[in-house]
């Protein structure tokens, strides 16, 4: 696991967002996705490193690789189908192509199955990582405003419960992400809804 080639983050990136990949062709210009997708798994992505720094025994290419693949399902697969499930389908089928190592390929998947915190836990540091990773994320974007502008805020409330619940993965968190959670929750309160 040490001698892990870097250029698989690259390869997931781009297996993502190169305008010739499959996932790619599938964000359709002006949908919400288009808007909202590339810019999540960068946020993600900072958050991520962040907390690698924090976590120096997690191995940086596995979490950022999965860091490129979690949300895949969102763009391939089933739409009736968990997007944890789809992304982990296409992290096993793409990543088994590039790389002979099956201990990595199943490292990732495990990562990219349990970023939702729902039906499978994050066991690993290095999905513990993604799954804060991406909860933190939406504290750090507009992603509940958006819901409650759509008519959605009781689901957008509900998300950042799930959310703060899964922060909390890190008890080390907490104290900076309350003060986020309660300036959330004050405002989709005050918001008004339909
Ligand atoms: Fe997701
Ligand atoms: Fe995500």
């Amino acid at each position: 696991m040490d001698n892990v080639d870097s250029k698989i983050v690259t390869k997931a990136k781009q297996h993502l967002l190169d305008e010739e990949s499959v996932a790619y062709k599938n964000l359709k210009p002006g949908s919400g996705k288009y808007s909202y997708l590339p810019r999540h798994l960068t946020q993600v992505e900072r958050w991520a490193r962040r907390l690698l720094k924090e976590h120096p025994e997690a191995l940086e290419e596995v979490v950022l690789t999965a860091v490129w693949l979690h949300d895949i399902g969102l763009l391939i697969g089933p739409e009736e189908v968990d997007h944890a499930i789809n992304s982990e389908a296409e992290t096993k089928r793409f990543l088994s192509s590039i790389l002979t190592s099956e201990d990595l390929v199943a490292r990732i998947s495990h990562c990219v199955r349990t970023h939702r915190c729902r039906d499978i836990q994050p066991e690993t540091i290095e999905a513990k990582i993604l799954a804060v990773s991406d909860s933190a994320s939406h504290m750090t974007d507009t992603v509940y405003i958006e819901m409650a502008n759509r008519g959605d805020r009781e689901a957008a409330i509900a998300k950042l419960e799930r959310d703060l619940r899964d922060i909390f993965i890190f008890p080390e968190l907490r104290k900076e992400i309350m003060s986020l959670y309660q300036g959330w929750k004050s405002l989709l309160i005050a918001y008004p809804n339909r």
